[in-house]
């Protein structure tokens, strides 16, 4: 098969990679790629929200399958254009992406099939939601964004100043465009975060290993939130207890409802979750691979990835069994100093061998582009360092002494990835 992977971070690298170990794949190719995808698969510069320069691209390239992984295109219905011009894809379409898309949408669906999740309100009138905070007066409380904001769509407000700074800036401001037309305001959920990816073909619903993302920019859950530091899996506080009721009452339940409303969902569904003392509750639905979540998770498939994707689209997932190592694995982001604010790009990378990896570790690489011979930064996040090994201590071990080995002017990354993860076990 000919496959073409859509995006171009560290997540489509942790993919196009799964896909290169499939005897299946006789070709790969990606766009608009980065520096380190392109050892691996051939990438052309069409942007990812691009969809006719996709599709040009896929009846060029003459692909038997067109894999999509970012939410913007899914959201925007890429993968209904691609199947219109007769493509086989991976990923949901446009009526089923909307469960991303929309947080209105997903909260009003898990109130209709009754799905666990924080109590909430959605206002489109910044006074009434202004009027409702007021009449709450509860703190901390959780603001956020109707629409797609690059995961910066949410505001954790501790007061009630905090609160109204974040309806005008959402509401008004409109800091996420016109994804801030409507906000939900909902209850602060406390507990662990867990996230889990699942291949769904919109009937047969198959949880991967679960994992953990630090989103915060400094150490201690310190400082911004950023797009992920780092991750690790399986996720410790997931047991299969847990596990299990999250299939009855959370995974099942989704893809039901989303069957149910005629938007059923083919693809990677991803479930964010809060272990809160009142049982596992949805935090958020993506539509597609977590990012840098895909980095620690699809390390441990066994199974050949494009026979999971052909079940997902024939809907014969209730007919594959998927095999997972029991391993452990830890994902280490090395960001540009100044990250998610300003930073600079165009900075050499130095440690990495020519096909921009490093013995002992997979270098997946987010925001890099190739210079010649050199690699060169070009972006926030700019790789994730994974290892495994049978242990999370093993698997830190090894992780960051590989991102001791790479350096760039001003490298900025956590020292603490997988410390929370490792309390579990002592
Ligand atoms: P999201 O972009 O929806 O993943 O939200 C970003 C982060 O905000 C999540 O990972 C949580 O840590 C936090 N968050 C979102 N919703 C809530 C909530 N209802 N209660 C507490 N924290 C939340
Ligand atoms: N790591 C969170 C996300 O992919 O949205």
């Amino acid at each position: 098969m000919k496959i073409l992977v859509v995006g171009g971070g560290g997540r489509e690298h942790a993919i196009v990679m799964k896909l290169a170990e499939s005897s299946k794949v006789d070709a790969l190719y990606c766009a608009p790629g980065n520096g380190g995808i392109a050892k691996f698969a051939t990438c052309y510069p069409v942007k990812a929200t691009d969809i006719d320069g996709v599709i040009a691209l896929a009846k060029e390239l003459a692909v038997d399958l067109v894999f999509v992984a970012p939410d913007d295109p899914l959201v925007a219905g890429m993968v209904d254009a691609l199947q219109a011009e007769g493509f086989q894809t991976f990923g949901p379409k446009k009526n089923a992406a909307i469960i991303e898309g929309s947080k209105v949408f997903s909260k009003e669906l898990m109130q209709k099939y009754r799905i666990p999740t924080a109590e909430y309100q959605v206002f489109d009138d910044p006074i009434k939601a202004i009027a409702y905070l007021k009449s709450q007066n509860t703190y901390p409380t959780v603001i956020k964004a109707d629409g797609l904001a690059l995961g910066k769509g949410v505001i954790l407000a501790q007061n009630f100043d905090e609160a109204v700074d974040g309806i005008h800036s959402i509401m008004e401001d409109r800091i996420f465009g016109e994804s801030g037309a409507k906000v939900v305001i909902e209850e602060f959920l406390t507990g662990p975060e867990v996230s889990v990816l699942c291949f769904t073909d919109g009937k047969t619903i198959k949880p991967m290993v679960s994992s953990m993302d630090h989103k915060r920019a400094l150490d201690g859950d310190q400082g911004q939130n950023t797009g992920g530091m780092g991750t690790v899996a399986p996720n410790p506080y997931y047991t299969p207890e847990i596990a299990q009721m999250c299939m009855d009452q959370i995974f099942l339940p989704t893809i039901r409802a989303m069957e149910k409303e005629g938007r059923s969902f083919h693809g990677c569904l991803y479930f964010g979750l809060m272990l809160t003392p009142k049982g596992p509750k949805v935090i958020e639905y993506n539509c597609r691979f977590g990012d840098p979540e895909t980095q620690v998770v699809l390390p441990l498939l066994e199974t050949d990835l494009v026979d999971i994707i052909l079940a997902t689209e024939n809907e014969t997932l209730d007919q594959l069994s998927i095999q997972w190592k029991s391993d452990c694995a830890v994902c280490v982001v090395m960001a540009s100093g100044g990250y998610p604010k300003k930073y600079a790009t165009g900075l050499t990378i130095s440690g990495l061998d020519e096909n921009g990896q490093l013995d002992g570790c997979l270098v997946y690489h987010a925001g890099t582009k190739s210079n010649g011979d050199v690699i060169l930064t070009a972006g926030g996040r700019v790789l994730g360092v994974t290892a495994t090994a049978k242990t999370l201590q093993e698997a830190l071990k090894k992780a960051y002494a590989g991102v001791e080995q790479i350096q760039f002017e001003n490298v900025h990354y956590r020292k603490d990835i997988g410390q929370k993860a490792l309390k579990v076990f002592s």
